[in-house]
């Protein structure tokens, strides 16, 4: 089975704990589009809800399924969101942002009720650090924060678009570094962030509620227990 059609039913798996009138939080990339396109299908045999995007690529895709758009600011709460990963663990920890998103998707992933990640089996992994950890970072420290992480022999690489440094939604910049050889990944996210300059990480470390991850024929639905 090729990984789009275990995106795809990973994906169908996920829509299927949207209840009319929820507002549900529009996760970004390859995966999270199979959701998108599945919410747009619910959305024209007339069931009701609401999306807020995590990035203007899944809002744009979202528009044009005609999938109704709220703002966060204007959504008294998200009851579901359906987002991807680049890889998780078997702590129900993620490394994100492989598509840019990471910073949105955390605000979004932070505020909604119940997180439901979709993968394909590619992204499961026994411990995380194979897939370089993104950091957003403020373009005014970005070279000074770089600098930082080289000496941490943490190996940061700007993420570029062609020849121009990747730019956010939010403006800022990319160092993608590698964690590989880290054990403990909480540590590693406190320090990141008492750096200034860096805005977020792409590590989601307990904000998931549940993995539904396709493999071959199988979809596995895998649940955080309190
Ligand atoms: C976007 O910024 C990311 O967090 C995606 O959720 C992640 O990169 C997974 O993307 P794919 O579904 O395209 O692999």
């Amino acid at each position: 089975m090729s990984n789009d059609l275990e995106k795809a039913a990973a994906a169908r798996a996920a829509v299927e704990y949207i209840e009319e009138g929820m507002i549900v939080g529009l996760g970004t990339g390859s995966t999270a589009a199979f959701a998108i396109r599945e919410i747009g299908k619910l959305v024209a045999e007339g069931f009701e809800l609401f999306g807020i995007p995590t990035s203007l690529r899944s809002e744009s895709l979202a528009r044009k399924l005609h999938i109704p758009i709220l703002s966060l600011d204007s959504a008294e709460r998200i009851d579901i969101t359906i987002d991807g990963a680049d890889e998780f663990d078997p702590y129900m920890q993620l490394i994100k942002g492989g598509g840019g998103a990471l910073l949105r998707e955390k605000i979004i992933a932070y505020n909604t009720e119940k997180n439901i990640i979709i993968a394909d089996h590619s992204k499961k992994v026994s411990r995380l650090g194979a897939f370089p950890l993104p950091l957003e970072t403020i373009p005014f420290a970005t070279s000074q924060i770089k600098t930082i992480l080289e000496d941490a022999g943490l190996k940061p690489e700007l993420r570029m678009d062609d020849d121009q440094a990747f730019l956010t939604d939010e403006g800022n910049y990319i160092l993608d570094i590698n964690i590989g050889h880290v054990s403990n990944i909480s540590m590693l996210e406190d320090e990141l962030l008492h750096i200034p300059g860096i805005v977020d990480t792409g590590l989601f470390l307990s904000t998931t509620d549940i993995i539904i991850v396709s493999s071959g024929e199988e979809v596995e639905i895998i649940e955080r227990h309190p």
